[in-house]
């Protein structure tokens, strides 16, 4: 199969040397590129800004912003046969840009957000024959939170993490994930390494696949 993986945080600017961002270290994402590339798939990754080194045999585009994420996710989906976001892809971005440092001086308190595109939602009213995979962060209302996503969004499957649990989440080498699917099956994963989480992931897709469902 064809997969882009979407993985790390998004970087919003605010000026030259700030920005909006969040805790996404990658790891999840990464680890799902590399599951598939090593089960002989062709890997695309769409990679925010993150620390860690990319997987082997995977073709890597290295996005800052959430707008820069969409379009590298518009210009790639009728490639791909599965399309699975794991990156934290910021909600907000500040309304404007400075094109200099701001000087504490003379700006108010106030930073103006506008929302950021949905890419996810873009391509669940856009695909074709693609698989959709979303993630979803959460810290209250795991499963009402991430069932919803998956209906507003149009996916095949909803992986949901409680960012606020232990060892799961943001920035840590474990996960612990609660799959949902689109006929309301949803399977408690236990406690993994992100590689394992991927690896069944991809085999989880791979069925999916071949079963039409
Ligand atoms: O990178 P790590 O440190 O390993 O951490 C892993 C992780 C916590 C980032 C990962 O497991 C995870 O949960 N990724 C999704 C984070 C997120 O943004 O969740 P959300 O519930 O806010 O978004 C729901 C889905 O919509 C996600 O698939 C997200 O990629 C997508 N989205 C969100 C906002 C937006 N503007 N566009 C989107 O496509």
């Amino acid at each position: 199969m064809r997969i882009i993986v979407t993985a790390g945080p998004t970087r919003e600017a605010i000026d030259p040397v700030r920005f909006i961002s969040n805790k996404s270290s990658g790891r999840m994402g990464y680890a799902i590129a590399a599951a598939a590339a090593r089960l002989g798939h062709e890997v695309r990754l769409i990679s925010g800004p993150v620390s860690i080194p990319a997987p082997g045999k995977v073709a890597v585009e290295r996005v800052q912003s959430a707008d820069e994420m969409f379009r590298a996710v518009k210009k790639s989906l009728a490639w791909c046969d599965v399309l699975v976001m794991a990156a934290a892809v910021a909600d907000w971005k500040p309304a404007s840009v400075c094109a200099h440092k701001m000087k504490k001086r003379s700006t108010g308190s106030l930073l103006r957000l506008v929302r950021t595109p949905d890419i996810l939602k873009w391509a669940g009213r856009n695909r074709k024959k693609q698989l959709l995979v979303g993630f979803a962060a959460e810290t209250r209302g795991l499963l009402a939170e991430a069932g919803r996503k998956l209906r507003e969004k149009n996916l095949d499957l909803i992986v949901a993490n409680d960012v606020a649990e232990p060892g799961a989440g943001f920035d840590v080498p474990t996960n612990r994930v609660t799959l949902i699917h689109r006929s309301g099956q949803v399977e408690c994963w236990p406690l993994m390494l992100k590689t394992k989480v991927a690896g069944r992931l991809i085999k989880q897709i791979e069925s999916m696949l071949s079963t039409g469902v």
